[in-house]
């Protein structure tokens, strides 16, 4: 039986027994409460339960002083629990997640409220599978509370649809590298730039090695015309002056770009994908100079691609659900046959040099990074 005494005097909760363990703690300090009579106490309490405590247990037990966990949401510093606790880095990581929204519409606005729930369940896969005593796993902090992988989060969701909960794996599932064009952006100490894309055409090109030189060979041929109004792969068009023949270049849409200002580098960009490389490069060039943005604001900006045939305007969904609806009937009243896309376009790592020194952005919708060395 409890030998606690609880009295309920005229709504009056009395607790005698806490009082005098309190007391004792203000008198001796801490170790009255995890070494003897007390300590005992709670430990037979546990075992006379079933449990396997032992008052040797609470007396090995240390508090510990840690550093707090750090991260910024919208301008302010945000200083929280570290693990053992995974409050304040799952807290950071979803501000990171949520800092690339704008939220728009009010705390319940449904949009709001669906961001919201797609991190939460993202960052607590992260918990199951990361978490724990720091003392036995390595957590890697650093990394789940950074705003780099918060942009990788952030482009897994669906600003439109759930992702069942089975379809969320803790960590980014790398992304497997694609078998297409890439595009990568370097800068020197000296300030010698190279901005360079690779490509093969479509996926493995050829599909064919030449035998005993390990060469994958390309299906460039596929950036030909090859007839008037045929489109190719990208759904490009052309006439004469891009018809295959013999010793031609076929046309491509690649652009590698170095942007200078007063005769210093001051952008390198570029992008993979085919027809929409124009496009993208231009989005971030027009994000970065007429927008003022960041260069990794810019290559987050949701893309827009026109083609001209055929006479659509094409966009990644993210467009469609970064605009409110007003904007969009605006938009549409010029004319505009919109078409939304449910994949991404392109893969823009791009650097900038900027007064505080050069930044770079690995486009999150693809798997690369950022490297720097001297
Ligand atoms: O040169 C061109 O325009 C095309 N061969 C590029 C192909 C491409 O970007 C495919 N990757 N997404």
């Amino acid at each position: 039986m409890q030998k606690t005494e609880r009295f309920l005097q005229s709504g009056l909760l009395v607790q005698r027994d806490l009082g005098d363990t309190l007391e004792a703690i203000a008198k001796s300090g801490a170790d009255a409460f995890y070494k003897g009579e007390i300590a005992e106490k709670i430990a037979r309490a546990v075992r006379e339960a079933g449990g396997v405590m032992t008052a040797d247990d609470l007396g090995k037990y240390k508090t510990e002083v840690l550093e707090v966990v750090r991260g910024s949401y919208r301008g302010y510093d945000v200083l929280s629990m570290p693990p053992p606790s995974s409050g304040g880095a799952l807290l950071i990581q979803l501000l990171n997640i949520l800092e690339g929204y704008e939220l728009e519409g009010g705390p319940n606005a449904p949009q709001t409220l669906h961001l919201m729930v797609e991190a939460m369940k993202r960052s607590y896969a992260d918990r199951a599978e990361f978490f724990g005593d720091p003392a036995f796993v390595k957590v890697p902090l650093d990394r789940l509370i950074s705003k780099d992988y918060a942009a990788r989060l952030r482009a897994t969701i669906n600003r439109s649809q759930a992702t069942p909960s089975s379809r969320i794996k803790a960590g980014i599932t790398p992304k497997k590298e694609s078998e297409n064009t890439t595009h990568y952006s370097v800068i020197d100490r000296h300030g010698n730039a190279v901005a360079a894309t690779v490509t093969l055409n479509l996926n493995f090109g050829l599909g064919l090695v030449a035998e005993g030189t390990g060469v994958l060979l390309n299906n460039e041929l596929d950036d030909f015309a090859l007839a008037p109004g045929v489109p190719n792969a990208f759904g490009l068009i052309g006439g004469a002056a891009n018809a295959p023949g013999p010793g031609k270049k076929p046309l491509s849409s690649m652009s590698p770009t170095i942007l200078l200002k007063d005769g210093k580098v001051f952008m390198v960009t570029g992008t993979p994908g085919g027809s929409t490389i124009i496009t993208t490069v231009l989005r971030v060039i027009s994000g970065v100079i007429d927008h003022k943005l960041g260069v990794a604001q810019a290559v987050l900006l949701p893309r827009i691609h026109h083609q001209w045939m055929p006479d659509e305007v094409r966009g990644e969904r993210a467009l469609e659900q970064s605009m409110p609806p007003a904007q969009w009937i605006a938009f549409e009243t010029y004319g505009h046959k919109v078409n939304f896309f449910n994949f991404t376009i392109g893969a823009a790592n791009s650097i900038l040099v900027t007064p505080e020194g050069i930044t770079g952005v690995s486009d999150p919708r693809y798997l690369g990074t950022l490297a720097a060395g001297h």
